[in-house]
């Protein structure tokens, strides 16, 4: 048997996040979306043609996926109210409410 390794960010694996390739239910910035599970969030918003989704501290300079590793920190988006989550480590749950970052917000 096999054991898989999960991450803080994913919660769960694919069990918390539905099956892969079920339909989910999300918002991004507002906007309902039907999507399909077994991707992170930023493959999410990538997919919808997103580049940036969060500015910079300093200088309000737009981010978006560097590294896609959970090293790099520059795809930071808020979900459900809890900032400085990264996209690329986080898979996307049903009923997630996924807002675009700017600069550092402190937890809702
Ligand atoms: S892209 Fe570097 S941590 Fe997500």
């Amino acid at each position: 048997m096999r054991r898989r390794r999960r991450g803080p960010e994913q919660g769960g694996g694919a069990g918390a996040a539905g099956r892969a390739g079920s339909l989910l239910i999300v918002r991004v910035d507002g906007e309902e979306l039907v999507t399909e599970s077994g991707q992170t969030v930023a493959g999410l918003l990538l997919a919808l043609g997103r580049v940036s989704w969060r500015t910079t501290r300093g200088g309000g300079r737009p981010r978006g996926v560097f590294c896609g590793i959970g090293v790099c920190h520059d795809c930071l988006v808020v979900v459900n109210g809890a900032p400085d989550v990264r996209a690329c480590q986080r898979l996307v749950r049903d009923g997630d409410d996924i807002r675009t970052q700017d600069g550092a917000e402190l937890p809702a």
